[in-house]
């Protein structure tokens, strides 16, 4: 029943695996029932690819005809969705028309054709909020997943209407969502050279799409600035930040009053990372104490191309991101429908979780037009996106972080405490084993909790710049799982209070 459906995700998806060879692994844990044929290797390893990190690609990339008449024209406009927006709170909630709500297109100055799709909105407290700009993973998936079913103003009903999002974090924030890298979500290129395919690009990109946000919205200019985002963006956001920070320094553009950077479930330092996937099973109960002796095993050859890799660059890393994905599937292979965002869940459907709302939303044509995307089609994740970085994947990012920490900005790495595939664990010992100069002290700082409702939603540890808060109850998507939890810690952190036990 199971391979079924993995069978005809295989064939939606063939060319996705095109450069994959079946799983190389060479020692299959003893589950003889999963693992019995190579067409169910080649499943796992399908499923793996498609789901990574997020959702399911539903179209390709967002790389459309030259000359395309109806490209959307660029702009930014005020818009209005043209949904009722109510639900539970409606007579608390303010009416859309008070707030700055806008989506637009910015060119992108170092590609020969590709245009970022972005969300900005207004805080619903103040202007003079920190402005927050969020990212989500993939490689490839929209921000738009994490506006709609995690941090954004609204959520969105059965029948497609919305609701104001109560713990939305435009409640604090002056909050950007954009879609990147090129080819993600409503931004779109008519070359196919603009496709980004390491940090280098996606971080000009980011850092040019702020240029023009500012120089557009000057009144924001001056206020504090934080990058967030989860998952791949582990990546991206500390490019990003050490891409805003070098731009300050030379005064390349307008200041950015880049004030920190928060990470949640990311992937930033795959070596360490890597290792932990094992130790996370064995401690969760997912798998018995020989699976955990053989993953070792294939975790020191994991260990070593993922050096290789961040040495040599290029081939290695396609390698070392093979070599080490089969740690992940063996793991998988046991656990059969259990999701890998929240090892407490099983899979609903072949998505794990359902986001089709959002898409059917965002795909309806009142919608777009009110978006002005034209003949864009939303892609919620795009799987050429996500092969376009896959020499990126292996590399260490946690490089970049000290210099900034060691400057004085703020970086938070949380993580929901029940998420398998950028778990908490290996979070903790990346940001524990950190070369810097508080890297002691941080070491032995107390660990406490973290109090909501006067009740504990985490554990945290604080030295100086660096704060680290796993979170309970929680899995890969910490504000859709703990809503309340997630606002008060973004707001506790950029008001530099979160690291030490404050009450409510
Ligand atoms: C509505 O808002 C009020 C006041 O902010 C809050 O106490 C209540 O829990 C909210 N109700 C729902 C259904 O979200
Ligand atoms: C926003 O904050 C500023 C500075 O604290 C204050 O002067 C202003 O009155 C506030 N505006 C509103 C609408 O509360
Ligand atoms: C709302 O804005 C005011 C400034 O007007 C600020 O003092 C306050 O902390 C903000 N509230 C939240 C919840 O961020
Ligand atoms: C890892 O690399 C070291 C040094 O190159 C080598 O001695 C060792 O055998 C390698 N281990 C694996 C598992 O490939
Ligand atoms: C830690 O960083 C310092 C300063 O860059 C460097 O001198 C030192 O060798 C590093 N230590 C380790 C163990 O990598």
């Amino acid at each position: 029943m199971e391979s079924k459906t993995f069978s005809l995700i295989f064939l939606l998806f063939i060319f996705i695996l095109s450069h994959f060879s079946v799983l190389t692994s060479k020692r299959i844990l003893n589950n003889p029932s999963v693992l019995s044929s190579s067409a169910s290797l080649w499943s796992l390893s399908a499923e793996r690819l498609i789901k990574s990190f997020n959702l399911m690609p539903k179209l390709d990339v967002n790389v459309i005809a030259k000359g395309n008449p109806d490209a959307p024209r660029l702009f930014e406009s005020q818009f209005d969705f043209p949904a009722r927006i109510g639900g539970g709170n409606v007579s608390h909630g303010p009416s859309v028309q008070e707030f700055g709500h806008y989506a637009g297109y910015y060119s992108l100055p170092r590609s020969k054709s590709a245009k970022m799709f972005y969300f900005f909105f207004e805080s619903r407290n103040n202007s003079t909020d920190p402005v927050v700009i969020w990212l989500s993973g993939g490689p490839g998936c929209s921000s738009s997943v994490a506006l709609f079913n995690e941090n954004g103003p609204f959520t969105i009903s059965e029948d497609l209407s919305l609701s104001w999002n109560d713990f939305g974090w435009d409640k604090v924030s002056n909050l950007i969502y954009v879609d990147q890298p090129v080819g993600t979500g409503f931004s779109y290129t008519s070359d196919s050279s603009d496709l980004r395919h390491n940090e280098a690009g996606v971080s000009n990109d980011l850092y040019d799409f702020l240029q023009a946000f500012f120089k557009e919205h000057p009144k924001f200019a001056k206020n504090d600035f934080y990058i967030t985002g989860e998952s791949y963006a582990g990546h991206y956001i500390p490019a990003f930040a050490s891409r805003v920070h070098t731009g300050n320094k030379k005064k390349e553009g307008i200041p950015i009053n880049l004030k920190g950077f928060a990470i949640g479930n990311g992937l930033t330092n795959p070596e360490i990372q890597y290792g932990a996937y094992g130790d996370y099973a064995l401690q969760m109960k997912l798998i018995s104490k020989s699976d955990h002796e053989s993953l070792k095993q294939d975790y020191a050859e994991c260990q070593n191309s993922t050096k290789t890799c961040n040495l040599k660059g290029g081939l290695t890393c396609d390698s070392a991101y093979e070599v080490c994905t089969s740690i992940f599937n063996q793991i998988m292979a046991k656990l059969e429908n259990t999701n890998y965002y929240d090892v407490r869940k099983k899979c609903v459907g072949r998505l794990c979780y359902d986001f089709s709302k959002m898409e059917t939303f965002l795909n309806k044509e009142n919608v777009r037009k009110a978006l002005g995307v034209g003949d864009i089609k939303f892609v919620s994740c795009s799987s050429t996106v996500y092969n376009a970085m896959m020499e990126d994947w292996m590399l260490n990012l946690e490089v970049k972080i000290p210099a900034l920490v060691e400057d004085g900005i703020n970086l938070l790495v949380y993580a929901g405490e029940y998420d398998l595939i950028c778990n908490w664990l290996g979070n903790s010992r990346w940001v524990n084993q950190m070369n810097w100069s508080g890297q002691k002290d941080f070491g032995s700082a107390k660990e406490v909790p973290f109090l909501v409702d006067g009740k504990e939603a985490g554990l945290m540890k604080n030295h100086g710049s660096l704060t680290f808060l796993k979170v309970h109850d929680a899995g890969h998507m910490v504000p859709m799982d703990q809503p309340k939890a997630s606002l008060q810690m973004l707001q506790n952190w950029m008001q530099g209070k979160l690291g030490t036990p404050i009450g409510q």
